[in-house]
């Protein structure tokens, strides 16, 4: 599912700007490849590309998922995959062919409306040429059966593997952003095309699964168990899942948070309903029906804010309430709203390190909030990293793009007021809630609510060379 925003809709009812950023946006969908004229009959090619600057190898053109039905079965060492996916998806141009981005495995079968397809592997690519072309806007369904060993992503310069992961005592958990969702499940892997997902998981009877959404419904099948879960409107690499033996804490607040290898609920994490209590009354509701989280035994030094259970590890779970608000607040930021460019992550990044800093600010006091913020601006201006717009590379989790991202929303905050800065966060979300946002849209959508001077305000704290000063 894949919306643009229209910027100024709720201002000025979509007028000559919005149509702007639309244009834009739509430019760079299309990769030259795909958008020239054609036979209506023959069908295109379409591109293994979304024209993502910075992984251009990512999502793929001409076809928008609607749902994807995800089957994986597991072998008792957590070690070993098949998998069966069905992708129902909307043609955006007539297909002669087109691409699903997967990685790794042996693919055993592929068909497209239940007619076998021709298919061919390249690196993450899989090419499928159906039987016929695929008129535009019609709905086709994509069915691939796999096997393989679990095996994380690992194809870029990207500085660590993505998708599956090896936590301590035999579980395995995902950790796909940017790239590691196409390691595990055939899809169009970029958070333009959200899509609905229906994961089934059976594992032999030891192991327990832990995903999002609703509906987890658990059958036994003689010695194994079938797991199976829904997560409406998610980008592929949001999909959360853990395998292992993991057990549910719930806490008073009425939360439930899956702990790996029997550890106790690390401290802070009986707090993550009142966490999320205080980020919704600066944002607006909560985007989800459902809120959790998983701590799997592992040093992985990161947390990902899987859409509606968040997953931490032994390591990052340690960092307590701020971290907590940071994947929470992620779930507005990056989940609610997606990006449409990978380089424009600072828009993911930027706001959830200032939320983080301002739960901060609630939980601790105004000079504990201060104290977090000259610390980061400081951190900056010895750091020589480069500002967080566009960051070079694939370097798309530098502290430039947390720090100084987030001392953009401090600065516009100290600008314009609370009020107005509150104000204005709300309207954003609401804006763009469901949608993809980009730098010029968000620099856009500050210049018609807060000004021309806010605008430059901010473009300066994510572009200038020089750090600003505070
Ligand atoms: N979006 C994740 C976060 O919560 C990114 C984690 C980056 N991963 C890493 N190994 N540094 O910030
Ligand atoms: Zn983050």
């Amino acid at each position: 599912m894949k919306r643009l925003a229209c910027a100024v809709m709720l201002i000025a009812g979509c007028t000559s700007a919005a149509t702007e950023i639309e244009t834009t946006v739509l430019a760079e969908t299309l990769p030259p490849a795909s958008t020239t004229t054609l036979a209506v009959l023959e069908g295109v090619d379409a591109a293994p590309g979304l024209g993502d600057r910075m992984f251009p190898e990512l999502g793929n053109a001409g076809y928008d998922v609607a749902t994807y039905d995800i089957d994986l079965s597991l072998n008792a060492e957590l070690t070993r995959v098949e998998g069966e996916v069905t992708i129902e998806a909307v043609a955006e141009q007539p297909l002669a062919s087109f691409v699903v981005d997967f990685v790794g495995h042996r693919v055993t079968s592929v068909t497209v409306d239940g007619r076998d397809a021709d298919h061919a592997r390249v690196t993450r690519d899989m090419r499928i040429t159906p039987t016929d072309v695929i008129a535009s806007g019609e709905r086709f369904v994509i069915a691939i059966t796999y096997e393989g060993l679990l095996s994380s992503v690992t194809l870029t310069d990207f500085p660590f593997p993505t998708g599956w992961q090896t936590g301590n005592g035999g579980s395995v958990f995902l950790f796909s952003e940017p790239d590691g969702a196409s390691g595990v499940f055939p899809s169009n892997d970029h958070p333009r095309d959200r899509a609905d997902v229906a994961l089934q998981v059976t594992v032999p009877a030891e192991h327990v699964v832990v995903s999002g959404g609703t509906a987890r419904l658990v059958e036994v099948v003689g010695d194994h168990r079938v797991f199976r879960f829904e997560i409406p409107d998610v980008a592929p690499y949001l999909v959360p899942l853990a395998i292992g033996a993991f057990e549910a804490v719930e806490t008073d607040d009425g939360i439930t948070t899956w702990m790996g290898n029997g550890a106790p609920l690390p401290p802070g994490f009986e707090r993550q309903a009142e966490i999320l209590a205080t980020l919704e009354a600066d944002l607006g509701p909560y985007p989800f029906d459902q809120s959790g989280a998983v701590v799997v035994d592992s040093d992985f030094p990161a947390a990902l804010e899987t859409q509606t259970l968040s997953t931490y590890t032994t390591t990052s779970a340690a960092w307590g309430t701020a971290v907590i608000a940071h994947e929470l607040a992620h779930q507005w930021f990056g989940n609610e709203i997606s990006l449409g460019q990978w380089d424009d992550i600072w828009l993911n990044e930027g706001p959830a390190t200032f939320m983080t800093w301002r739960w901060i600010e609630i939980d601790r006091g105004r000079e504990a909030y201060e104290e977090e913020v000259r610390r980061a601006w400081e951190a900056m201006s010895i750091a020589q990293l480069p500002p967080p717009d566009h960051p070079p590379g694939q370097d798309l989790f530098n502290a430039s793009v947390y720090q100084r991202g987030g001392l953009a929303f401090v600065a516009l905050r100290e600008f314009v007021g609370d009020d107005e800065f509150f104000d204005f966060l709300r309207a954003y979300v609401a804006t763009f809630s469901g949608k993809t946002v980009t730098t010029e849209a968000f620099l856009t959508f500050v210049l018609v609510i807060l000004g021309p001077d806010a605008e430059a305000l901010v473009t300066e704290w994510i572009r200038a060379e020089e750090l600003p000063a505070l």
